[in-house]
């Protein structure tokens, strides 16, 4: 039998509830496949004890797994940004995921504020390894009237190139075969205009995409008035955050939202986690939803090549969403019924 080595960070607030959840569904999917889980004691409490966010140890050991599950990282009794940078942002920088796959669907019987908004399937491929993230920047005179705070957006060719060729291949895989880059180069002229050469230039490799351009502000009107039209988006690592928050809402909330950030070169593995953070505002109380981890899970199966593993974590969702009533769940009650639908669903052995 095969085996996946999974490293699982659990995290913060909700996170340990929902990655319960997605675990329970993994197993449940895999037939003749052994799930190996090391979980990794990484977050607030971990730093409350020791004052560590992730060490050189903890990542050379992560580095060694087939794949990463994390839940979410960030507390409100720890500053803001120790956990984001020190754990979140390293892992994603050392590891190289330089492709943050935020996929965004429309399942039916999901209710969103749009009203009856029809089909909605696209891909946001963020870019997950620079941008505002890498914290180029610095502040003087903090706390004076005439403090000066910068946070420098780096973007190089190489990366900006190597993003952009993974969107277009998704892309060209797709039916649609539309690629959408969002940017603000009216403003932002130096990276802006960078990732449109980019764009442009890496077209001619891929003829048969279709190419078009928004500026972010502009992006968010027609994620709300007309989210059919896209299929791959591909934006920077902030554009790219804000926007799948907003395309999350639309189509049916952050309860429901995956992703993955991949090292296409398999250098290192790759990390699958919601899209949301720790909420604490719903934590230790069982009322987040777990399917946003159940769907990266999802994402996760795919990535390692279990396809049908995968398809049917995905047709479980679709069928426990289009079956939801009124009353809520608990977190383990949506879990139970996800892995018991998977479980049902495997091929006779
Ligand atoms: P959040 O995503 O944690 O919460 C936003 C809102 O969505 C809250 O009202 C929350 O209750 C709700 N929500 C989130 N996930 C839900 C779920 N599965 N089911 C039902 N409702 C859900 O964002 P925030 O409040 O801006 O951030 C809270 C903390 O999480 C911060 O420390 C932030 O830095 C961190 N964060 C971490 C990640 C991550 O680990 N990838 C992502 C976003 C935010
Ligand atoms: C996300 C989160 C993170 C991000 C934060 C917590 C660093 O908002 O995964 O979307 O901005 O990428
Ligand atoms: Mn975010």
């Amino acid at each position: 039998t095969r085996t996946i080595d999974l490293a699982v960070i659990a995290g913060d607030g909700i996170g340990q509830e929902v990655v319960a959840e997605g675990l329970k569904v993994l197993d449940a999917a895999l037939q003749d496949v052994t799930v190996r889980t090391t979980p990794y004691d990484l977050g607030a409490a971990r730093w409350h004890r020791t004052g560590e966010t992730l060490t050189d140890e903890d990542l050379a050991a992560i580095r060694q797994h087939d794949a990463i599950l994390l839940g979410a990282v960030g507390d409100p009794g720890v500053p803001s940004g120790v956990l984001e940078r020190g754990l979140l942002l390293r892992l994603r920088f050392e590891l190289d995921h330089y492709v943050n796959l935020r996929p965004s669907k429309l399942f039916p019987g999901v209710v969103t504020p749009l009203g009856d908004p029809g089909e909605i399937d696209f891909v946001v491929v963020r870019e997950g390894t620079e941008g505002p993230y890498v914290g180029n920047g610095g502040a003087i005179r903090v706390g004076t009237p005439h403090e000066v705070a910068n946070e420098v957006s780096v973007n190089t060719a190489f990366g900006v190139e190597r993003v952009v060729r993974d969107a277009f291949s998704r892309a060209a895989a797709r039916p649609r075969k539309k690629l959408t880059l969002v940017h603000k180069h009216n403003v932002l002229v130096h990276a802006g205009h960078l990732w449109r050469r980019t764009v442009e230039r890496v077209n001619a490799e891929f003829p048969d995409v279709t190419v078009d351009y928004l500026h972010v502000d502009a992006a968010t009107i027609f994620l709300v008035t007309d989210p059919g039209r896209f299929d791959v988006i591909v934006t920077d690592n902030l554009f790219g955050d804000i926007i799948t928050d907003l395309a999350a809402a639309v189509t049916g909330g952050i309860g429901l939202a995956a992703s993955g950030n991949v090292n296409p070169d398999g250098t290192a593995p790759s990390m699958f986690e919601p899209v949301h953070g720790s909420a604490p505002d719903i934590a230790g109380q069982g009322k987040a939803d777990p399917t946003a981890t159940v769907l990266s899970v999802a994402l996760l199966l795919a990535h390692l090549g279990h396809d049908d593993a995968a398809a049917r974590v995905e047709r479980a969702v679709a069928a426990d969403i289009a079956g939801r009533g009124t009353t809520p769940r608990t977190t383990s009650e949506v879990g139970d019924a996800l892995a018991a639908a998977v479980a049902e669903a495997l091929p006779a052995s």
